[in-house]
């Protein structure tokens, strides 16, 4: 059975001191279902991203929190947490309750309020969805984490610090045409390689941000699909993998196993291999993520990442655009709502409604969400068009 998603909402991205937690999904949500143009007594089911919400500001029984503020209050409402890809989990639930056939109009949500507390408290929760006995404990931090996972590609690949500054580079770039990025604003390589050193060799410019946001999107039945909506974008794979929780038991700390496996999966099933994929929204926490992305999902060489965006090819008018939307980068991060707000880029592009930040042609596009250090992977594909 076939899945589309037939709607899509999303909030501005941002540092939000007037807007609860509630109201950015609610806006979500409530959006979603009016692009979806149906009546909220056609949805069935939801099920919603949220990784901390208890830390950050203690609220939890979310499912039901949701489903009530968006006018959906009877359905079963599920919260989903697998860490920063508990956005990714969500939708992919979503679609396996579709594929089940279980329900044939289903919500998928995301959201999270994180900047109510400090960068400290914030980053005290963000570290709980490491190794918290053998990493959080001892200090390792998120941007310590993937310090030293871009210190290791360094020392393998001779990846430079100019090569994950050009991460950034690009997708500040992007933000720019993104009227929903936290930040709009583009950098040079220079003022990313001399902004303020956070977890060596990583600086400010290197880190995605502390994000309130929230993002929703309504999927459907093939059959529901095509009685309700005038451009459905399918949903064709769906899949998740994991690693290690902690890093010092991977076999190799420069690759992202659950995302090699996930994306050999997707492509297995989306009968499709990485040429096809038009455009790419990867998870690039930290610019040494989106390098690990683009070799794990096979765009580039193992190895080869730095040289491949240095030469352009993942920006945007390059042969693989990867975070058209500004990425977690610029866009901005809350956590819970990436993996939705991914999927709400790629529907975007392939209904042709993109704006300034158009792939041109784009038919095929792939989401890549990623919960801490890379121990959980969920990637999906959609596409323009289905058989
Ligand atoms: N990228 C670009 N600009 C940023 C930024 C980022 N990641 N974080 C903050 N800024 C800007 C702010 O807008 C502010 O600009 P202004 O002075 O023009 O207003 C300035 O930098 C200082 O902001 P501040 O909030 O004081 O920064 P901070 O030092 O408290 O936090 C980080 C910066 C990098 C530590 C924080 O953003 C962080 O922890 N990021 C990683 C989040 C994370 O780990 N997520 C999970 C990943 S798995």
């Amino acid at each position: 059975m076939e899945v589309a998603v037939i709607g899509v909402g999303i909030t501005r991205f941002g540092e939000f001191w007037e807007k609860s937690y509630r109201e950015l999904i609610t806006h979500a949500g409530v959006n979603a279902i009016k692009d979806a143009k149906i009546e909220g007594d056609e949805v069935q089911s939801l099920y919603v991203g949220s990784m901390t919400p208890g830390v950050f500001i203690q609220q939890e029984h979310i499912g039901a929190l949701v489903a009530d503020n968006v006018g959906l209050s009877g359905i079963p409402a599920t919260r989903v947490e697998a860490a920063c890809a508990s956005g990714g989990l969500a939708l992919r639930q979503a679609y396996l309750a579709i594929k089940s056939g279980t329900a044939d109009v289903v919500v998928a949500g995301g959201v999270e309020k994180m900047t109510d507390v400090s960068t400290e408290h914030a980053t005290v929760a963000l570290a709980g969805a490491g190794d918290q006995e053998w990493e959080a404990f001892h200090g390792a931090t998120f941007p310590a984490l993937y310090a030293l996972m871009a210190r290791r590609h360094m020392i393998e690949y001779g990846t430079k610090e100019e090569d994950l500054a050009q991460v950034a580079v690009k997708n500040h770039s992007n933000g720019t045409l993104n009227p929903n990025a936290q930040f709009q604003k583009a950098f040079t390589l220079e003022q990313v390689m001399n902004s303020t050193p956070v977890a060596d060799p990583l600086k400010l410019l290197d880190c995605s941000p502390i994000t309130d946001g929230a993002a929703a999107v309504i999927l459907a039945s093939k059959e529901k699909a095509k009685k309700l909506c005038e451009n459905p974008v399918w949903i064709t794979a769906s899949s998740q993998a994991t690693d290690t929780l902690a890093l010092h038991d991977r076999k190799s700390l420069s690759q992202t196993r659950a995302s090699t496996i996930a994306a050999k999966n997707a492509y297995e099933s989306a009968k499709l291999g990485p040429n096809k994929i038009d455009f790419a929204e990867v998870h690039d926490c930290f610019t040494i993520a989106e390098l690990m992305a683009i070799e794990s999902l096979g765009f580039c060489e193992l190895g080869k990442s730095g040289k491949f965006t240095q030469d352009g090819e993942t920006s945007l008018k390059g042969s693989k655009p990867v975070n058209t939307s500004g990425g977690l980068k610029a866009k901005g991060h809350p956590v819970g709502a990436t993996g939705i707000a991914q999927a709400v880029e790629a529907t975007l592009q392939l209904r042709g409604e993109a704006g300034k930040r158009q792939v041109e042609g784009a038919h095929t596009g792939l989401t890549h969400n990623v919960g801490g250090s890379g121990a959980t992977s969920v990637i999906h594909i959609f596409q323009k068009e289905v058989d």
